[in-house]
């Protein structure tokens, strides 16, 4: 028989129910989002679990129970006699959305993305897909809620100006295509940044042009930007001086389709940009916390989504540069950089 190391498999066994509580714990922040109860104490005042009950309209018994499970997960502080309040940072995190460091969102796409685990587990035996359209609504909001907050930390600030050439021409008023770009908050951003310029966000799932439309107009910013329903493989327009992909490449079942559209759709002179979860090019490079984030995600949304559509390729969120540089160079660009990275995206140009 084999040895079982005993301090091993309790440590193992330690792990998984940091593991369980996180689970358990995760439809109660989205419950605490919705309901308002983290920003009903954004303030960092005391509460007792009446006073919460009161200002968010709830009921105090459930409100007891939940402060409890927030305290011991550390996602906020007990002062002893029933009170709780928010750290700042907690609060940061847990209320601003304008923050780089708010994790709302993952909350809202994760949970919604488990809801497909039946389905999935039946894929993994016949090989079929699961589109992107074909999960719940709050993964599409959670998603986009997901990434705005490194998209609006970054995008205009670092990722732009890394690339050759971009900035100056989106200055002086260029053409750029945003392809599957969801709720369109990467393109609204650009596009506050850039009022010379057009912009046309893409994206193939009607509900979420929908809503990109909605937040546009919301924002102000409809002179310059469209939304339209559109595959990668064919939306219209040409001469786009940038041609941009964030978080959804490896999404599309036919990547070296897609970036070989874009090719055809691009000025002479013109850009495309990748942002990709930050990935090494080996599975052994991403065996961490992040990579176990991405690979986790990958398979419940990224893989299956590919796998619906033709051709499959299913790159993986974890596709890394290498795979990536591949894909431009079939679909027939020949210039291809890491033009810059965040701990979590890799930010990759390829040029004709
Ligand atoms: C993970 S989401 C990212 C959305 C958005 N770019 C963002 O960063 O929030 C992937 C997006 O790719 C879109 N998508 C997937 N396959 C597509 C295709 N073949 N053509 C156009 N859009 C596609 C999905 O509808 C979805 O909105």
């Amino acid at each position: 028989m084999t040895n079982v190391d005993e301090n091993k498999l309790m440590t193992f066994v330690g792990q998984v129910i940091g593991d369980w509580g996180a689970l358990a714990s995760a439809p109660l922040v989205v419950i605490g989002d919705q309901l308002g109860l983290y920003r009903a104490m954004a303030d960092g005042k005391p509460v007792t679990a009446a006073q919460l009950a009161e200002r968010t309209s709830t009921a105090e018994r459930y409100i007891r129970e939940w402060l409890a499970a927030q305290a011991a997960s550390g996602y906020l502080a007990y002062d002893g006699d029933g009170r709780y309040h928010l750290e700042p940072e907690q609060a940061i995190a847990l209320t601003d959305e304008s923050s780089p460091a708010c994790v709302l969102g993952g909350f809202e796409a994760f949970t919604a993305a488990i809801r497909i685990a039946p389905r999935l587990a039946e894929a993994f035996r016949t090989g079929a897909g699961v589109g992107w359209h074909e999960h719940e609504a709050s993964l599409f909001r959670g998603t986009a809620r997901f990434f705005r907050p490194g998209y609006a930390a970054n995008l205009t600030e670092s990722w732009l100006p890394a690339l050759d050439g971009v900035t100056a021409k989106l200055t002086a008023g260029g053409r750029v295509a945003d392809v599957g770009c969801g709720h369109g908050y990467s393109t609204m951003l650009m596009a506050g940044e850039y009022p010379a310029s057009t912009f046309t966000g893409y994206d193939y799932h009607p509900e979420s042009i929908e809503a990109a439309r909605k937040l546009s107009a919301e924002t102000g910013v409809t002179d310059r930007v469209d939304f339209e329903v559109a595959t990668a493989k064919d939306f219209p327009g040409r001469d786009f001086d940038l041609i941009t992909y964030f978080d959804c490449l490896h999404d599309m079942g036919d990547p070296v389709g897609a970036l070989a559209h874009a090719r055809s759709a691009l000025a002479p002179d013109g850009t495309v940009m990748l942002v990709e979860p930050y990935a090494g090019d080996n599975v052994s490079d991403n065996l961490n916390p992040l990579g176990r984030l991405f690979y986790s995600a990958s398979t419940l949304i990224c893989t299956p989504a590919s796998l619906s559509q033709e051709v499959g390729a299913a790159l993986g969120a974890q596709a890394g540069e290498s795979r990536l540089r591949e894909v431009a160079n079939q679909a027939g660009f020949s210039r291809f950089r890491r033009a810059t990275e965040t701990p979590f995206n890799l930010i990759l140009e390829a040029r004709p």
